[in-house]
């Protein structure tokens, strides 16, 4: 046999070298190499238990974990030599374990099999990038909230169908965001729950001979139990797009955001400045100061949906159990790891750097009638039906549309022409102030309101940390 079929450890039967290009095309080592700390952790926790029940020897342990504390300081380093001929991750670290220590590494991979030493490596690597992106949405949180607060008294208009509606304050809008992205940490957390079970054991597929403790290693590796059913455990990678699933809602908020960001930076908008840390300017135009980050963010929203459907599409018709079709799961999970974290990292970076011009905003909020509906309250305070109070607004509209004044320019007189019931206490209803002042009930647009709903957030976010 030539070193090249001897080399690899599944080599036994084979007769004839595997075909250069099929080495390279089913090799994974390039990409799933990011897993080494894992795939070495969950090594250790193994052989941990083999000894612990009397598969292996204290010794053989002993050397094991010692091998393999220098294999991860060799990749720490940067001095590991890895091997596409070594296919994966796995391998690459057994056989650095069997050159260095001998006999004893090949006894590490008894009763398991790669099919639940994969699973297990991306769901420990998994469980990390869930707790690191949450703390990433917590610093985002924090930054809306310090925002919110910096501003709970400002207003500007609110909008509905891109039209200004009625006017709000930027502290309530803020929180608006803050809401979504405290579900996209629920739905994470969720996530990170259901991950947390342990296919080792399961082996290839059926289980293992030797007498294992499955729930001795599931609680070496901070697993809450181990998996079930070893068909199963192997298998699916419902846990992956779930993880995909919660990332792409968080993309299509943050997508929503820049959205907004983008329109509000405009010199038409003008309701808010970016920090020049957080924009770029254009090689040909010199006056260029574009909102990049928003807009990278918003582009990033369509590769991660796209992972959605490449991991459904990945694991749709297969059978049970392990098929190599897996081995596809990691580049679109860690693409979709890499870029949500980057993106939730830098909101939360820019967030903290966002200054709102009051007056442009003020100024925006008076035009387009955002105070109609308060008129009609008033009306129906008077004791007019609502119905009758929206029309005798509409005709108060109408004539200012024709004017080209706000409701709150008309004159007393002018207003008393559509209802007699209107008297000089009508302005400061009319006033921007007024207007959200009296939205002053849970969840409503009051600086009162806002200020409690930052105190709760804040609450939220220490209970929930
Ligand atoms: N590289 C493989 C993967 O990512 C590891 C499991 C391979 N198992 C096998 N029976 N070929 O899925």
């Amino acid at each position: 046999m030539s070193d090249a079929i001897s080399a690899k450890p599944w080599a036994g039967r084979f007769n004839a070298p595997t075909d250069a290009f099929v080495e390279a095309f089913t090799a994974s080592v390039e990409f799933d190499r990011r897993l080494y700390p894992y795939d070495i952790q969950g090594s250790i926790a193994h052989a941990t238990m083999l000894a612990r029940q009397g598969i292996l020897t204290d010794a053989e342990r002993d050397a094991i974990v010692a091998g393999l504390e220098r294999v991860r300081a060799q990749i720490d380093a940067g001095a590991f030599q890895w091997s596409i001929r070594l296919e994966d991750v796995h391998m690459n670290i057994e056989s650095a374990l069997t050159a260095d220590i001998g006999e004893a590494g090949k006894k590490l991979h008894t009763g398991r099999s790669r099919n639940d030493q994969v699973a297990t490596d991306v769901r420990l690597w998994l469980r990390d990038e869930i707790d690191t992106i949450r703390a990433e949405i917590v610093r985002l949180q924090t930054a809306l909230l310090d925002l919110a607060e910096r501003e709970a008294e400002t207003i500007l208009p609110g909008f509905t169908h891109l039209q200004v509606a009625q006017p709000i304050t930027v502290g309530h809008h803020m929180l608006a965001w803050f809401e979504m992205l405290e579900r996209d940490r629920e739905r994470l957390a969720d996530c990170r729950r259901r991950l947390n079970v342990m296919p080792l054991g399961a082996a290839a597929l059926a289980g293992t001979t030797y007498p294992i403790d499955r729930a001795y290693t599931a609680e070496l590796l901070g697993f809450d139990r181990p998996a079930e059913n070893s068909l199963d455990a192997v298998s699916d990678r419902d846990f992956a797009i779930e993880f995909t699933a919660d990332a792409a809602i968080l993309m299509m908020h943050l997508s929503r955001f820049s959205e907004e960001l983008i329109l509000w930076s405009s010199a038409q908008f003008g309701f808010i400045e970016l920090s020049d840390s957080f924009c770029t300017g254009s090689s040909i135009m010199p006056q260029k100061k574009n909102p990049d980050v928003p807009e990278l963010v918003r582009g990033k929203s369509g590769r991660i949906f796209g992972h959605l459907m490449g991991l459904l599409t990945l694991m749709k018709s297969q059978p049970l159990a392990y098929n190599k079709d897996n081995q596809e799961d990691k580049e679109p999970l860690f693409d979709t790891v890499d870029n949500l974290k980057g993106s939730v990292k830098v909101y939360a970076d820019m967030m903290a750097h966002v200054t709102c011009k009051r007056e442009r905003m003020r100024a925006a909020a008076k035009q387009g009638f955002s105070t109609a509906t308060d008129l009609a309250d008033y009306l129906v305070r008077r004791g007019i039906p609502f119905r009758d109070a929206h029309e005798i607004v509409g005709k108060a509209v109408a004539l200012g549309v024709r004017e080209g004044r706000d409701l709150a320019d008309l004159t007393l007189d002018e207003l008393r022409q559509f209802s007699a019931l209107i008297a000089d206490d009508v302005f400061s209803v009319l006033t921007l102030e007024g207007s959200v002042a009296a939205r002053d009930h849970f969840g409503g647009t009051a600086p009162a309101q806002v200020r409690a709903a930052i105190a709760r957030g804040r609450q939220r976010l220490a209970d929930h940390a």
